[in-house]
């Protein structure tokens, strides 16, 4: 497979947990991030930081916070307080900068389930202004390599629910993002699927994206690099999932997750 066009990678991937002495920028960084929604505070004071490269993982359970701060990471919403930065933008001052370096799949990400595979790819690539020429050779890429080919011609509608996150992915890549934003990719997919889509990550990442994403999954948390355990709004831990064990003694990262939502309440 020939490597993805974004791989204009300019500086070299750090091993995630060298982050202490690593001289590099941060690609994505929240500070002092806070959304108020009335007398509710979504997310409250986070501060983070993703070196490009990574797959970074944003964990907790329904209500913590998750879709609103990526929502303020991509752009799409205004933060109360604080400033996030991405690929060198800030957020909420240079959001067209920001959509073009961003993919994001959103929690129900929207296909045409009257459109086929292709057409739902050409649409996506008209909205961001390709040409169907120009994204033709991306596309085929895309399909071989989600192994998805075969159904190019079929109704999204028509598309089991792992294809069908497939293909929303795809077509978030149609621009050559850096960075991925992806809110609970794989709810509802059935394990299999999920072990094929992670797989694509990998490769995506492999080839020099970033990818920030969210999670119910535990088994998925444990997937990425770092993991950072939202609850209540607050970012209360964020390390690589080996660190997190070490810290609860828990050898199943459910039991970590527990031990630490536990704490946090106590
Ligand atoms: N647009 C909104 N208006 C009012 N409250 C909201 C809005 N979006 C989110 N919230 C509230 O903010 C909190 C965090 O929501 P959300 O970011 O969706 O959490 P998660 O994605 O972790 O489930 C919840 O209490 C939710 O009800
Ligand atoms: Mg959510």
């Amino acid at each position: 497979m020939g490597r993805f066009p974004w791989t204009a990678r300019d500086v070299p991937v750090p091993p995630p947990e060298a982050e202490a002495d690593n001289q590099l920028p941060p690609f994505i960084e929240a500070r002092n991030l806070t959304r108020r929604f009335g007398g509710i505070t979504a997310v409250n004071g986070v501060n983070l930081s993703v070196a490009q490269g990574e797959i970074f993982g944003l964990l907790g359970p329904d209500g913590a916070g998750k879709t609103t701060m990526l929502r303020m990471l991509c752009g799409l919403m205004d933060p109360s307080e604080g400033e996030a930065r991405v690929a060198g933008c800030d957020c909420s001052r240079e959001t067209d900068a920001i959509k073009d370096s961003i993919g994001y799949m959103a929690q129900r990400f929207g296909l045409y389930g009257d459109l086929t595979v292709r057409e739902n790819m050409l649409f996506y690539a008209d909205l961001f202004g390709l040409a169907a020429s120009d994204v033709e050779p991306l596309m085929l890429e895309l399909l071989r390599m989600t192994r998805m080919e075969p159904f190019q011609q079929r109704q999204a509608g028509r598309l089991s629910g792992g294809m069908k996150q497939k293909l929303a992915l795809m077509c978030t890549l149609l621009h050559h993002p850096r960075v991925l934003f992806l809110d609970e990719p794989t709810n509802g997919v059935d394990p299999l699927s999920r072990r094929d889509f992670w797989d694509i990550l990998y490769r995506l990442v492999a080839d020099g994206l970033t990818v920030f994403l969210t999670t119910a999954y535990l088994e998925e948390a444990e997937r990425c690099n770092r993991v950072g355990l939202m609850h209540h709004g607050r970012l209360i831990r964020c390390d690589t999932p080996d660190a997190l064990k070490r810290e609860t003694g828990e050898e199943h990262f459910e039991d970590v997750f527990v031990a630490l939502i536990g704490s946090a309440d106590a």
